[in-house]
């Protein structure tokens, strides 16, 4: 059983275009979504449009998909600093772009997934069980890690929001963060996901990192006059995390 687990594609459909393609090389028996398919990036509606044609096993929600769902219409967002004032400047940019029906999608995805095949389980979030924004690094303690389950039997967890791709054990439980699709901020700019190849009890991950035409994105977002564009622009070309209004979000 070969699967492919995706997320953070934040309106970067140039980049989620190139994972596609990549993708269907891998012929993978199912896909899985992690969440923040809009905000940031230029093409809320292509991307979710990709989502649809992949017809994945389950898409769960982002911390972003919430920002972007938890207001109708955005009149009674009051901004409670700068880091909030830029989301609502991007969730009016993604207002216009979506439809109602397509907001209230994103805002009813699940938060949550348990994966089982054969002896096999797997849980998905977006973040973590605790909340959509729990920030779990790649250099946490085993501890930390070993916080992202919440069943014994769980032999593996899935999870996005970081945008750090990585790999690890803990506990004797596999951890794996495909990282982010749209917006990597590892310092690697080229999309990441991952393909996990179950077979029993032998499981094998590998992070897939894929090139795309980020100067085409970038000029899209300045033809659309996205909100924010110049933070977009630095953060796809470096892979860095430019939107440090408030240093513990992602
Ligand atoms: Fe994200």
């Amino acid at each position: 059983m070969r699967l492919a687990v995706i997320s953070d594609t934040h309106g970067n459909a140039i980049a989620f275009e190139a994972v596609v393609s990549d993708l269907r090389q891998q012929s993978p028996d199912a896909i899985v979504f992690l969440g923040d398919l809009v905000m940031r990036g230029p093409q809320p509606v292509e991307c979710l449009d990709l989502l649809h044609s992949l017809d994945p096993l389950v898409s769960v929600r982002g911390n972003h998909d919430n920002y972007f769902s938890r207001y109708r219409d955005g009149s009674d967002w009051l901004p409670k600093n700068d880091k909030d004032a830029m989301n609502l400047r991007q969730f009016m940019y993604n207002k216009k772009l979506l439809s109602a029906d397509e907001q209230h999608w994103i805002g009813h995805l699940p938060t949550e997934y348990v994966f089982n095949i054969e002896d096999f389980q797997a849980e998905l979030y977006h973040a973590s069980p605790h909340s959509l924004g729990t920030i779990i690094w790649p250099w946490a303690t085993e501890d930390e890690l070993d916080s992202l389950h919440k069943e014994d039997s769980t032999q593996m967890v899935l999870f996005g929001h970081i945008h750090h791709a990585f790999t690890r054990n803990a506990k004797g439980r596999l951890i794996v963060n495909c990282g982010s699709i749209g917006l990597p901020f590892d310092g690697d700019n080229r999309a990441s996901y991952s393909i996990i190849d179950i077979h029993g009890k032998n499981i094998s991950t590998q992070i897939r990192r894929v090139s795309y035409d980020i100067e085409k994105v970038i000029r899209i977002a300045k033809d659309r006059s996205m909100p924010d564009t110049e933070l977009f622009e630095q953060a796809v070309r470096k892979a860095v995390f430019t939107y440090s209004f408030n240093k513990s979000a992602v």
